[in-house]
């Protein structure tokens, strides 16, 4: 079974009322760890790689272990996705090694960093220019396309904005209308990374009600949606960490989210502290211990328990057998015929 169309992904789920996580991952252990929870729960999948997994696991590294993944788990509908993409060239990489999905990031001008290394953000119209430019690109081979309009608070080094900038739902029809895309990430006061908040937050919940009333017909995502639990930081902390206080974004927060109208929700930061909270312990725990596969193995454990709470908690769970798999030449007519 081919990888699925994130288009499919996500209309399946906006038409049920639940919610898809996106599950970032850099090597094989994160990726057995997400299909392991996918089929224990029976979820639909998206997994998701950014430009640095990319270029840290050489591209066809990270190809031949999303094969793998659905050669392993043919009942399991399963997109491929682009995080963040930085520009034209990584997307046509992308779309190369086979995803079915590509995010381009035309809300920050990747070319661009200001004195603090932040990349500014893009002007409306530049925004609309480069995401059509994939979209045409993209949807030519039956790929998904996520666009983004406002920009999320980030400190994590290749994604970060200079400045927050709410998503203005007065411009979303026209970007949608300009660009053609089928998922449009919004800002609604998340960001990306640990230290999101200091206390719990509030998020422009409003927003996701009136964009989605705006473009019903597009898929509504969520970055920067990891919750940095407490007991998490505490366990990394336990172990030797040195994280400072923070909170992250309510599970609560998420589920209002989705039945406002939000259907992929991205996440990453959450996998990284369960990780490094699972190795830091064996580290601690057993010191004369060097064998990779004693502390990857419980990592690889642990990260799975999350991400299957995360499928049950978006309510994605028990979803998988809903629909049959859509193929890229299916898709490829389907934009074909709104031309
Ligand atoms: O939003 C960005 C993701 O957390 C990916 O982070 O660029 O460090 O791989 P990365
Ligand atoms: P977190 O840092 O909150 O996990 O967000 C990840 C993300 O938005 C990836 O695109
Ligand atoms: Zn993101």
């Amino acid at each position: 079974m081919p990888l699925t169309p994130m288009r499919q992904i996500l209309d399946e789920a906006a038409k049920a009322g639940y919610g898809v996580g996106a599950y970032n991952v850099n090597n094989m252990e994160q990726i057995q760890a997400i299909m392991a929870a996918a089929k224990e729960t029976q979820s639909p999948v998206i997994i998701q790689a950014s430009h640095g997994a990319l270029k840290y696991s050489n591209m066809v590294y990270l190809k031949h272990l999303m094969q793998a993944a659905v050669e392993e788990n043919p009942e399991i509908p399963v997109a491929m996705h682009l995080d963040h993409g930085p520009d034209i060239k990584t997307v046509k990489e992308a779309i190369a090694l086979g995803f079915s999905s590509v995010m381009i990031d035309g809300s920050i001008d990747y070319a661009v960093k200001d004195a603090s290394g932040a990349h500014p953000p893009r002007s409306f119209e530049d925004n609309a220019r480069v995401t059509k430019e994939v979209v045409d690109y993209a949807h030519a081979r039956g790929v998904t396309v996520e666009g983004e309009l406002g920009t999320l608070g980030g400190i994590e080094d290749d994604t970060q904005a200079t400045a927050v900038h709410l998503t203005d739902p007065d411009q979303c029809q026209e970007f949608v209308q300009k660009t053609g895309v089928d998922a449009l990430a919004i800002a609604i006061g998340t960001s990306h990374g640990a230290y999101k908040f200091k206390e719990e937050p509030k998020l422009a919940m409003d927003l996701v009600t009136e964009i989605h009333k705006r473009v019903p017909n597009v898929r509504l995502v969520m970055h920067g949606s990891s919750s940095v639990p407490q007991e998490l930081v505490d366990e990394v902390n336990k172990y030797g960490g040195k994280l400072e206080k923070t909170m992250g974004v309510p599970v609560k927060a998420i589920q209002e989210a989705v039945k406002r109208g939000i259907s992929k929700i991205n996440v990453d930061t959450d996998g990284r502290l369960v990780v490094t909270a699972a190795i830091r312990k064996v580290f601690q725990e057993k010191p004369k211990e060097f064998d990779p596969r004693k502390y990857l193995g419980p990592s690889r454990d642990a990260l799975a328990k999350l991400i299957a709470e995360r499928m049950k908690a978006f309510g994605t769970a028990g979803h998988a057998k809903d629909y049959r798999a859509m193929s890229l030449d299916d898709m490829k007519a389907f934009y074909a015929g709104k031309k």
